[in-house]
């Protein structure tokens, strides 16, 4: 039986190693949709305000495991929103104490609530070397800023100008490159052989700049960073399935309620968390590599961080299509699940 035929297959249970839970009633309706499928997740800290110091974390924490539905397990790993003041100390006693997993950096003014974020990378390096010494990992949203350079390049420009200086300055530090979008990041990350490996999106196996603009613009394949064109979407494709222990998902799934998406400036998100494991499987399956799935989605992320694999298993069975709704509600207003442009033929269930 070749790859494309298979009709069945069985793996670990995924976890998300990029995710926006939100928080109030926003979390209370996204959380079921990734706990439903993925064992543990990478919860990002881009809250208003954003969750900084070990104690927010906490609390954070402790919000998300009170808006679980009773039948489900889920493992948030947290995360810490990295600003000019961060103490290093607080930052090592997070780690500790196992109430933080790594931490967040967001360039000023990349994204979504990242107003807080690093302007000036030397004053956050005694942090950086606190974390390199005890084996803390850093999450990067890797795009630079600068109103002068085109946002197609950001991604690029930022491996230039700030990772590979900031490598250099601080070699021990383990780095994820989060949402990979460019052919440039994989040779980057494929090139480097210690401490540095780079999540990928759902939605960027999925989509190019194309469908965004073409035939009228579509705000709900807006995210950041925004998709590029269809060869680096092609690189992507080539990074997650080949198996490279470097690779691995995180959806960035970004729920943002349709009034917010849909006006003259919309938000930056794409929210994937009901149907990516499904998505996954069509483009594993098509690219051949379906037995690959289990290494980005379940294996690839534990390695890096350090954690063992989940012990449960859930099972993608190819029948008819499955149907996801095209929305969720939420007290503040519905929220678009993402649209592949395909059907998706893989069901999921959790053993
Ligand atoms: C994210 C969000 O909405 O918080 N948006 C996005 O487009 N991915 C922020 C981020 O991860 O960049
Ligand atoms: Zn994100």
């Amino acid at each position: 039986m070749t790859d494309k035929n298979m009709t069945s297959l069985t793996i670990r249970r995924p976890d998300d190693w990029h995710l926006h839970l939100r928080d109030g009633a926003m979390l209370q309706a996204v959380l079921p949709e990734t706990a439903r499928h993925f064992g543990r997740a990478i919860i990002m800290p881009n809250l208003v305000p954003p969750v900084v110091t070990a104690a927010q974390a906490v609390d954070y924490r402790e919000r998300i495991m009170a808006a679980l539905p009773g039948d489900m397990t889920f493992k948030p790993l947290m995360t810490l929103y990295l600003t000019e003041e961060t103490d290093p100390d607080d930052v090592a006693a997070a780690h500790a104490s196992g109430i933080a997993t790594a931490v967040k950096l967001y360039p000023a003014g990349a994204t979504t609530n990242s107003a807080s974020g690093v302007r000036d990378f030397e004053k956050v390096r005694p942090v950086l070397e606190r974390m390199a010494d005890i084996g803390m990992p850093l999450c990067i949203h890797g795009e630079v800023t600068d109103g002068d350079i085109d946002i197609f390049d950001r991604e690029a420009v930022f491996i230039d100008k700030v990772l590979r200086p900031l490598r250099k300055k601080v070699p021990d530090l383990r780095i994820i490159m989060e949402h990979v979008t460019t052919q440039d990041a994989v040779d980057y990350v494929r090139d480097t052989h210690k401490n540095l490996a780079a999540t990928i999106t759902t939605h960027h196996l999925i989509i190019n700049r194309n469908h965004i603009l073409v035939g009228g613009i579509k705000p709900h394949f807006y995210c950041l960073p925004v998709a590029k064109r269809e060869g680096h979407r092609i690189a992507l494709v080539q990074a997650a399935v080949s198996g490279d222990k470097r690779f691995f998902l995180g959806t960035d799934s970004a729920p943002h309620t349709d009034p917010l998406k849909l006006q003259a400036c919309g938000c930056a998100g794409i929210f994937t968390a009901p149907n990516t494991m499904s998505c996954l499987a069509e483009v594993f399956n098509a690219a051949g590599a379906l037995p690959k799935l289990e290494a980005f989605a379940s294996l690839n992320g534990p390695r890096f961080y350090g954690l063992a694999p989940n012990e449960a298993t859930i099972t993608l069975t190819k029948g008819d299509p499955v149907a996801y709704p095209t929305h969720i509600d939420t007290p503040d207003g519905p929220v678009t699940v993402f649209d592949p442009g395909f059907d998706l033929h893989w069901s999921v269930t959790s053993n």
